[in-house]
């Protein structure tokens, strides 16, 4: 949820920062903007995508070798030119951008305005520059100090950066709740909201924490915490590949990530599951597993994709675990004040692990005395780096807006975390656990048979692009597909969607079927088969359309329905990591289908860190 990118060094900045913007597009794509500072400040900021701001550029003077840009997801103010940031100062000698929200900036702006401030946006962005350059005048300090004083009254979640006419060698960044990665080069440094427009550079990353501030040269890193005292950078190596975050020929990120998915499933079981010898490790929760097992409960906390991943697990590990299991969304968790203390284990599912909602429920859960499981596709994540324990979803970079491999990944990981309980438990026999140990196993295999059907899943998909209303029904393991269907078709084609239990239309959905309605149902065999059957035949009673995900050979269904896609057998504790797939290559079809941007679907962003 906007994107930060800033780069000092001996190279022409402006390509850094822009190559940088466009690979974080997908975290905000409103209006996008850049400071250059080469003698004087120089700003320029546009409405719409990094493409428009570039032609922009085109043609005028961009030379310097520190610079910030920003792409946004408008919080405060409409998206237009004046609201994109950088801002600046009342001076001009200072811009900064931001990702985060300042929650007391009406206060300040108050404040401000009694003194004479001026504002040229309706962001609480600019309400901090100015607050900023309000203490430098006032305290006569340097910006450093300046800074230090602001962020100790500001109340919100932040990424800024800072460049001054009056410092030309430096950037002054600081964090608290939002992310900021710095790569270290060779006598140069490039700050991003995440490592994608590093790696190109650098596989040297250090990532900022809380409360810190970077005073960072060309050739230096200073970190400190608020009380400005020194901190040591910690630099890691990234583990990511360029490859990984470029489209690599496919028309979409959203198509390469659903064509990833058998490598990046079988990425997820690696080095985990050893099928021929029925074992199952799991190092983040190894020496957890004892308490989980012992869990009185387990809530599962996440939001969107990941809290539909959460259902399933639900599902997953009340059966084999036989340990009562909530799922909750995160947004309403964290306000609600729920009973959470000792001796319940959280699990907080999240691809980004930056979602503000679930990163503040598992804050005050951990405080109260639960264990916080972190299930997260980011490696070094702000949820993964306050769990107790976890286990990454190894899924690799997502870009796509819409999530997709990270949801099977999630899938994997959640089935794995409930086998690995319930044999700590002793819930499960070692035959059932060799058997799902198994069907895991065969997960990559039945996911790339499905892709198969790609062109067949685009036909159908233009058959029924025009739809005005899905509805997407499933029972048991494939209700939470069915939901997550009808996000998926939502988010990306506009198209209004909902998705229900089967069983539950009838006390109201069904109102809304006729022959135009199309009815997409996940109806693969499992214990539930029998009632599917009759809930598809009371939608084609009532002349609504019916597009069913059975199992290979299905004869009855497809008597039944308009239009069968046919995804192979799977235990049904597994199924959904199938069956959802043909739900995700429809959405994508129809999406493009109808012209739309798959990739950066109006109004959404990856990565929410806003609440
Ligand atoms: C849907 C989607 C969102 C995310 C949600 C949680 O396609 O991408 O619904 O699933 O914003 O994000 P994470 O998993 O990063 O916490």
């Amino acid at each position: 949820m906007c994107g930060i990118v800033a780069y000092i060094g001996q190279r022409e900045a402006y390509p850094i920062v822009l190559k940088g913007l466009k690979r974080l597009e997908y975290r905000g794509y409103d209006s996008a903007g850049v400071a250059l500072l080469n003698g004087e400040l120089k700003v320029y900021k546009k409405k719409g995508k990094v493409a428009e701001l570039e032609d922009f550029l085109s043609g005028k003077d961009t030379h310097s070798h520190i610079a910030i840009g920003h792409t946004r997801w408008a919080t405060h103010g409409e998206p237009s030119d004046r609201n994109s940031h950088p801002h600046t100062s009342g001076n001009g000698k200072l811009a900064m951008i931001h990702n985060g929200i300042i929650e007391n900036y009406a206060q300040l702006k108050q404040e401000l305005l009694k003194k004479g401030h001026i504002f040229k946006s309706d962001t609480d962005t600019e309400v901090l520059i100015h607050f900023i350059e309000e203490i430098q005048a006032s305290n006569q300090c340097g910006l450093e100090e300046a800074l230090r004083i602001a962020l100790k009254r500001v109340v919100g979640a932040y990424v800024i950066v800072l460049v001054d006419q009056d410092n030309p060698d430096t950037l002054i960044a600081a964090r608290k709740g939002s992310p900021l990665v710095i790569g270290v080069g060779k006598g140069e440094h490039f700050l991003a909201s995440d490592a994608s427009p590093i790696v190109e550079y650098t596989k040297e990353v250090v990532y900022v924490n809380d409360y810190e501030i970077a005073i960072i040269k060309a050739d230096e890193l200073i970190l400190k915490n608020i009380s400005n005292e020194r901190q040591t950078p910690y630099i890691q190596k990234l583990d990511i590949e360029l490859a990984a975050i470029e489209k690599s020929g496919y028309d979409h990120f959203m198509l390469k990530e659903i064509f990833e998915q058998p490598q990046t499933i079988f990425d997820s079981l690696r080095g985990r599951l050893d099928a021929k010898r029925g074992t199952l490790t799991l190092g983040g929760i190894r020496e957890h597993a004892a308490l989980l097992s012992q869990a009185k409960r387990i809530i599962i906390v996440a939001c969107g994709t990941s809290w539909h991943a959460g259902l399933v697990a639900e599902y997953m590990i009340e059966e084999l675990c036989r340990i009562p299991v909530e799922v909750e969304y995160a947004s309403e968790f964290r306000y609600r004040n729920p009973v959470v203390g000792e001796g319940d284990v959280i699990i907080a599912v999240s691809q980004s692990g930056e979602t503000a909602d679930t990163l503040v429920a598992i804050e005050s859960a951990k405080q109260k005395g639960a264990i916080i499981l972190g299930v997260c596709n980011v490696v070094g994540s702000s949820i993964a780096r306050i769990s107790d324990a976890g286990a990454y979803t190894h899924a690799g970079p997502e870009i796509g807006v819409a999530s997709t491999k990270a949801f099977t990944a999630q899938l994997a990981v959640l089935c794995m975390i409930g086998l690995k309980v319930a044999q700590e438990k002793g819930s499960i026999s070692q035959q059932r656990l060799q058997h799902l140990i198994d069907e895991l196993d065969g997960i990559p295999d039945k996911v790339a048979t499905v892709l198969k059907l790609n062109e067949q899943i685009r036909q159908v998909a233009d058959k029924y692009k025009d739809a005005r209303d899905f509805l997407y029904l499933g029972r048991g393991y494939n209700f939470p597909v069915a939901l997550e269907g009808a996000l998926k078709l939502k988010e990306i084609s506009y198209i209004h969607a909902e998705g229900y239990p089967a069983a539950e239309m009838k006390h109201g959905p069904i109102a809304l079927v006729d022959e135009n309605l199309p009815v997409v149902f996940v109806a693969t065999r499992d214990s539930y088969y029998e009632k599917v059957v009759s809930n598809i035949q009371e939608i084609k009673a009532r002349k609504g359309k019916v597009i069913a995900v059975v199992t290979e050979g299905d004869q009855t269904i497809r008597g039944l329905a308009d239009d069968i896609i046919e995804v192979p057998a799977a235990d049904e504790l597994v199924a959904p990591i199938v069956s959802v797939i043909p739900m995700q290559l429809l959405a994508y079809h129809i999406g493009v289908l109808k012209g739309f941007d798959v990739d950066k679907p109006r109004n959404l962003a990856k990565s929410v860190t806003v609440e």
